[in-house]
């Protein structure tokens, strides 16, 4: 490109490719653990390819590869947009991009060579945490460093979402690891006992809360108007929303720890917390869904509206549902159970997964200046991967459930009705298959964005004349 572009959005279209790109790697992934649960033997007795190994490397390229991705792309380009100031350093971006490349390389070769804090969620070993660090503090930089310089009086709510994202995370990843390390690939924790598993859990929630949701949030605040051609419903409740939100968050951690040595009193206030979160999280899934307030009729004919929306929708049914089971004599049935599963992919491929993919297409056609090759594929996209999410979370609430119901179950006599282990693990069999077929079909749905997303970048055209030649110029002007 000859003159130099007002805005920089080298950065966001590379981290916009990536997204697409690591989420089909993510994803392929965790369809491969998904049918290991069905045939434990698919790991043909190499330590690499077993489920162990290869589960935490399906949650990290999906939460901060694919997820990661996301936000960088979009918190990076709406800061620019709203602020109307090109980011203050084009060095800056392209370290954060490639040192965030490498981070993620790391992790693909020393996960499944075994190397693991064990800690869910930081699993990375200390030198890589180091890497995260200074990468993160260089995204801060940029970040809160364009804001400084905006030309805008004000700073448009998603802003804050991604602020509070990029400072709650530092700080969560610097306290949760921190280590002693013994050589160099191996450390242990600062913390022990039940310090360590609050710590974790602090951690863990909060990774959930910050980057699984506030980010995301930030996506929502701008891009549903955006391709709702709407105002947010309202702006005051988005701020509310916003302090509500992230003061009840932090609180909630102890919930991933009832019934154990943590003391009590941290555990109800955790619940406690949890039932609370119920108000922000739905004010604000309010406020996204009701921007489309007399413009409905725009989800009949734009699927890159119905990705945003339908997520939103599932934003609410999991902030629903996690309440629920945050309270103690819930968590007794669905703690150790495919519940647990069930609820995190609602979050996770509902929420998470379709906010992301409805906002790269709707920033891919604008950053590389042409429209979608096909909006047909979109369409596709969307029910293929909506069927997906639908297999997937039924067939783990099922399972989940009846496992809870069956481990609990005893005889007049006070005896374990169903004994065996294997007695549930059985049980659960046609229910993994389910969820593999699940999962199958979101990964095609991905496949089905990469040819759409690779023909857009060759500069292909739909057929002219087509409804999709029709939609596809309209998105992109
Ligand atoms: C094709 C799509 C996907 C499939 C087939 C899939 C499959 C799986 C499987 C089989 C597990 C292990 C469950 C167990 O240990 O019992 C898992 C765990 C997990 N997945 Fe996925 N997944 C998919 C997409 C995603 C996405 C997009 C995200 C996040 C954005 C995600 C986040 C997670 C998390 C956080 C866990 C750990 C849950 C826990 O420890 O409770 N997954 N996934
Ligand atoms: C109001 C909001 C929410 C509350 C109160 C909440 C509550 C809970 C509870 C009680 C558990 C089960 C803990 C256990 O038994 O071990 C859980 C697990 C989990 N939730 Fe949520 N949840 C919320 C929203 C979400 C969202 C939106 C996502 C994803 C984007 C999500 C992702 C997860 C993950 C990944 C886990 C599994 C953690 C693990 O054990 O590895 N949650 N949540």
């Amino acid at each position: 490109m000859a003159a130099k572009e007002t805005y920089n959005y080298r950065v966001v279209r590379q981290f916009a490719i990536m997204t697409v790109v690591w989420g089909t790697v993510g994803m392929l992934v965790g369809v491969i653990i998904a049918a290991q649960m069905a045939w434990p033997a698919l790991n043909f007795e190499i330590p690499w390819l077993t489920f162990g190994r290869l589960r935490p490397l399906h949650t990290n390229a999906v939460i901060f590869a694919f997820g990661g991705s996301a936000l960088f792309a979009t918190s990076l380009y709406v800061v620019q947009r709203t602020c109307q100031v090109r980011l203050i350093s084009d060095r800056l971006a392209a370290f954060v991009f490639w040192g965030w490349q490498l981070v993620i390389l790391s992790a693909v070769i020393t996960l499944p060579l075994g190397i693991t804090s064990s800690k869910e969620y930081a699993e990375l070993e200390w030198p890589i945490d180091i890497l995260i660090t200074i990468v993160w503090v260089a995204y801060a930089v940029l970040f809160f460093g364009t804001i400084a310089r905006r030309k805008t009086p004000h700073i448009y709510v998603a802003n804050w979402f991604f602020g509070a994202f990029i400072i709650t995370v530092a700080v969560l990843h610097v306290v949760n690891s921190a280590a002693y390390p013994v050589s160099l690939w191996k450390s242990y924790s600062v913390y022990a006992g039940v310090q360590d598993a609050m710590v974790q859990w602090w951690y863990g929630h909060n990774a959930v809360g910050f980057f699984l949701t506030a980010g995301f949030l930030g996506i929502m605040y701008y891009f549903v108007p955006k391709q709702a051609e709407r105002p947010v419903y309202s702006y005051r409740l988005s701020v509310v929303h916003f302090w509500a939100l992230i003061f009840t968050y932090i609180w909630a951690g102890p919930h991933h720890l009832h019934y154990t040595a943590l003391p009590d009193w941290v555990q109800s206030l955790g619940m406690v917390f949890s039932l609370i979160l119920l108000a922000p999280s739905w004010g604000g899934m309010i406020n996204g869904i009701m921007t489309l307030s007399g413009a409905w009729e725009k989800l009949r004919s734009d699927p890159i509206l119905r990705f945003l929306i339908v997520s939103v929708s599932f934003y609410g049914m999991s902030t629903f549902e996690g309440p629920m089971m945050a309270i103690k004599t819930v968590n007794a049935l669905s703690h150790y159970t495919d519940w647990t599963i069930a609820h995190v992919h609602a979050g996770a491929l509902g929420w998470v997964a379709l906010i992301s993919i409805g906002a790269m297409y709707f920033l891919i056609p604008k950053l590389f200046n042409r429209p979608l090759y096909s909006m047909k594929l979109v369409e596709l996209h969307f029910w293929i991967s909506t069927i997906g999410i639908v297999l997937y979370i039924s067939a783990m609430w099922v399972a989940g459930i009846m496992q809870g119901l069956m481990w609990g179950a005893s005889s007049a006599d006070g005896l374990l009705t169903y004994s065996n282990f294997s007695d549930t693990t059985k049980a659960s069999w046609p229910f993994y298959i389910v969820r593999l077929l699940g999962g199958l079909a979101f990964l095609a749905g991905m496949l089905v964005m990469c040819y759409n997303i690779f023909k857009t970048l060759r500069g292909a055209k739909a057929p002219e004349g087509t409804a999709d030649a029709r939609i596809a110029n309209a998105t992109a002007s």
